[in-house]
């Protein structure tokens, strides 16, 4: 039997905390509905101490998701620890994980700590979370650019405080593949009980290693892979998920190990995070980029008629690819009824309220009455933005008019409805019909905000197309993104900014 390497999915964590990839507490739970479904061993659901809205998360999280352990995250601090239990203390299999750096960077720039009081803290602050809770996991931070004996020591004194998880992260993403997996190998050379805790890796992307150091470290013995969907994360990003996990499922051969994820469900877990943090990912993206299955050359598309083999090392299907994402499968029509597309919806992985079902629905008739075809691709885009609103949006369109030209100056006139009543906002003023709708907007809304990225694209093939549009904005320092879609683009767009402005509120 193979051995079993735990994934650790800190999406909700390190992922969140990068800028523009601030989550509503809905949307976080969303994501660990799906982490759940993916199966995946650990969920780092936050970190308690550094918002009311990170404790909230994580305690309803733990309330509420059954099956893979909740972690916090705090820092190695009594307080920290505290709050991080509190949050955690609900969740059927709760993890403490507690951190502090011991390289010698963070030693003296940041702590202004010699190696014997930070090992002394280490020390103390794992026997009191461990006094908490008995899934303790303690990371190293910098451990990358520690000095190996005194990562060994720290690492063994946090054992026998009572760590059963030990991290060892590349927090700056400096290792090489082979040199981290020799700081794993010295390790489990060097620290007596290194049997006693499962050793992990947490390796960040800044020179696109992470996948490849993490793969090392399984190679020299660590048990636990910390990942984030899509690669989310603070700079370039974590180890991704969906990226080491169909490694170690392709390659089982020379690494010799398994994981227990679903990976029927990386492909909708993938279209979640891009959904919720409008991060889009490379068409070229490894296991989840639009062109990941896709044959172009003449040679290449004869071969895989041949066998599939030939150019194909995975299964599209293994990853929860449907042949229509790859630009098949007429799916429904303009005649089609709430029951046939309800269960469309549940085949294509939804769980949607009956409000929000009656609210797709109606988008999907006047899509139909648009467009010929309407494609699985279609549907998710529609899903994508009734689910992004949320339950109650603040405000909703009403109308939208607008003239514009090369040698005319655009005008618009908006109209909001809030609850029953009707806004309206009128500009001449904008770079153009777009620009114009989001300023009548700002003046119903009183929001100020800042536009800070928009783009666009096309859901399916076609002039009579879906447009996807996603829109950043910052508002008093932080970042929201918004979603929407439709046949027209300036509708799209509005849809879009308004799913901002509604976030804000
Ligand atoms: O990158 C890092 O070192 C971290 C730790 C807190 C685990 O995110
Ligand atoms: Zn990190």
């Amino acid at each position: 039997m193979k051995d079993k390497v735990k994934i650790f999915d800190t999406t909700l964590r390190d992922g969140e905390q990068c800028p523009g990839a601030t989550m509503t507490l809905d949307e976080k739970i969303r994501v660990a509905r799906q982490l759940a479904k993916l199966n995946v061993d650990v969920i780092e659901a936050g970190f308690p101490i550094s918002s009311d809205d990170d404790f909230e998360s994580v305690k309803t999280i733990s309330g509420e998701i059954q099956g893979p352990e909740i972690a916090g995250l705090c820092r190695c601090v009594e307080k920290d620890i505290n709050r991080g239990w509190e949050a955690l203390k609900n969740a059927s299999n709760p993890r403490l994980h507690i951190f502090l750096a011991t390289s010698p960077q963070h030693r003296e720039f940041k702590f202004k700590k010699a190696q014997n009081e930070i090992l002394k803290m280490a020390v103390e602050m794992t026997q009191y979370a461990a006094s908490l809770c008995p899934n303790i996991e303690f990371s190293t931070e910098d451990a990358a650019r520690t000095e190996l004996s005194y990562l060994a020591e720290v690492v063994e004194a946090v054992i026998a405080a009572g760590a059963t998880t030990v991290n060892v992260p590349d927090t700056v993403g400096y290792a090489m593949p082979w040199q981290y997996g020799e700081t794993i190998a010295y390790l489990f050379k060097n620290v007596k009980n290194i049997n006693d805790a499962v050793i992990s890796t947490h390796c960040h992307n800044d020179l696109g290693l992470a996948v490849a150091n993490s793969l090392s470290a399984v190679v020299n013995g660590a048990r636990q892979v910390e990942v984030a969907i899509n690669g989310l994360g603070e700079r370039a990003g974590n180890c991704s998920l969906e990226e080491v996990v169909m490694a170690i499922k392709t390659r089982s051969d020379v690494i010799n190990v398994e994981t227990s994820i679903n990976t029927k469900e990386i492909m909708p877990a993938s279209k979640l995070i891009r959904q919720i943090t409008g991060f889009a990912v490379a068409p070229n993206k490894a296991i989840v980029g639009d062109n990941a299955f896709r044959h172009e050359a003449g040679i290449h598309q004869h071969g895989m008629l041949a066998n599939r083999t030939t150019y194909e090392i995975m299964s599209p299907d293994d990853i929860g690819i449907h042949p229509e994402d790859l630009g098949g499968g007429l799916v429904l029509g303009k005649h089609s009824g709430h029951h046939a597309f309800k269960k469309r919806l549940e085949e294509l992985g939804y769980e949607l309220n009956e409000t929000e079902v009656n609210r797709a629905l109606k988008q999907f008739k006047d899509l139909a009455d648009k467009k010929k075809k309407v494609y699985d691709e279609d549907i998710r885009a529609i899903i994508d933005e009734v689910t992004n609103v949320g339950a109650k949006p603040t405000y909703t369109i009403d109308t939208l008019s607008y003239t514009s030209g090369n040698k005319q100056t655009p005008e618009a006139t908006v109209k909001l409805k809030k609850g029953d009543e009707l806004l309206e906002g009128k500009t001449s003023t904008g770079d153009g019909p777009v620009d114009a709708i989001f300023q009548a907007m700002n003046q119903i809304t009183n929001i100020e905000c800042e536009l800070i990225d928009y783009s666009i694209r096309s859901v399916t093939s076609g002039r009579e197309a879906l447009g996807e549009v996603t829109v950043k904005v910052k508002s008093k320092e932080k970042i929201y993104s918004g979603v929407g879609a439709s046949t027209d683009v300036i509708e799209a767009s509005a849809k879009a900014y308004l799913n901002c402005i509604n976030r804000i509120l």
